[in-house]
């Protein structure tokens, strides 16, 4: 008798632990999709390097990110974001361009995840605004899947938020015909987004690149959409968020 009755209660904490935290995650993931979205420059650290006297090879590259919030209905009940990034502050010189879809992890309800996807077109993405009419008739054909790639994002302060990422560890490239592996993490607050980015060769050793961690400040708040009818229910939310946009601007 006893021993049904702890068993029941058991269930019943359990049952409402699980309910809890798929109420923590989705919270989190509401949270993350609202600072998500901006436009990111490392041009402080880039002009430091420059007063540290460092040679040209030993200094951080200047990125500038732009990462606009998108309405895909090619995937339902996911975010998404259309990331830009280009060098040195010359917005002709882009050097990624890529669609996020983000999402809650359904295998371990644990993480937010986000899937990474180039285009088969990058030319005809260019300054897509946000909120841009490009992405709503956007099909399955038109994106190209890097598996492995996957990123998972967790919160990891509760206020000021801190979301930090990880990578699965099968995320190859070809660079310059040779298979390497790239494994990076990065922190996502009200200010920064900053990147740790790490390269390997097919022998396991690491491959020395650029320095790292990136950091690339919050420039501006995100921009607001010109067509109100697509702005999506989260989008709204955002816009209305005073704390959130207070805290940008300081
Ligand atoms: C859910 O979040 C609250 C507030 O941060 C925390 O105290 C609680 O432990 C979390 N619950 C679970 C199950 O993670
Ligand atoms: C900007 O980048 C484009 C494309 O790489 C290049 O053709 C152009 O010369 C660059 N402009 C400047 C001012 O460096
Ligand atoms: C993310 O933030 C944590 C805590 O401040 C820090 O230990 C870690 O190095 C940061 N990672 C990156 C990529 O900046
Ligand atoms: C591992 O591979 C890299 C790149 O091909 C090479 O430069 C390095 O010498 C190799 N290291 C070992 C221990 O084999």
């Amino acid at each position: 008798m006893l021993k049904l009755f702890f068993t029941i209660l058991i269930c019943f904490q359990l049952a409402w632990t699980s309910q809890e935290r798929e109420q923590n995650i989705s919270r989190d993931f509401r949270l993350f999709v609202r600072i998500l979205a901006g436009h990111y420059d490392n041009i402080k650290q880039y002009e430091q390097d420059i007063d540290r006297g460092l040679p040209p090879k030993q200094r951080h590259i200047r990125y500038t990110t732009q990462l606009n919030r998108e309405v895909v209905p090619l995937f339902p009940r996911r975010r998404h974001f259309y990331i830009e990034q280009y060098n040195n502050g010359n917005r002709s010189d882009v050097v990624r361009q890529s669609l996020y879809s983000i999402g809650i992890d359904l295998r371990s309800r644990d993480d937010i995840h986000m899937k990474v996807y180039a285009f088969v077109d990058p030319g005809k993405f260019v300054h897509a605004k946000t909120h841009s009419r490009l992405f709503r008739d956007l099909r399955r054909e038109d994106l190209v899947y890097r598996r492995g790639c996957d990123v998972f994002w967790t919160r990891r302060s509760r206020w000021p938020p801190r979301f930090e990422s990880k990578m699965g560890d099968g995320c190859f490239i070809n660079n310059q015909g040779m298979k390497v592996r790239i494994d990076d993490t990065n922190n996502v607050t009200l200010s920064a987004l900053t990147s740790f980015e790490k390269w390997y060769a097919p022998n396991g050793t690491e491959i020395l690149g650029v320095p790292s961690p990136y950091v690339m400040l919050r420039q501006r708040e995100p921009e607001v959409s010109a067509n109100p009818e697509l702005v999506d229910k989260a989008a709204q939310e955002s816009a209305n968020h005073p704390l959130l946009y207070k805290s940008w601007l300081n």
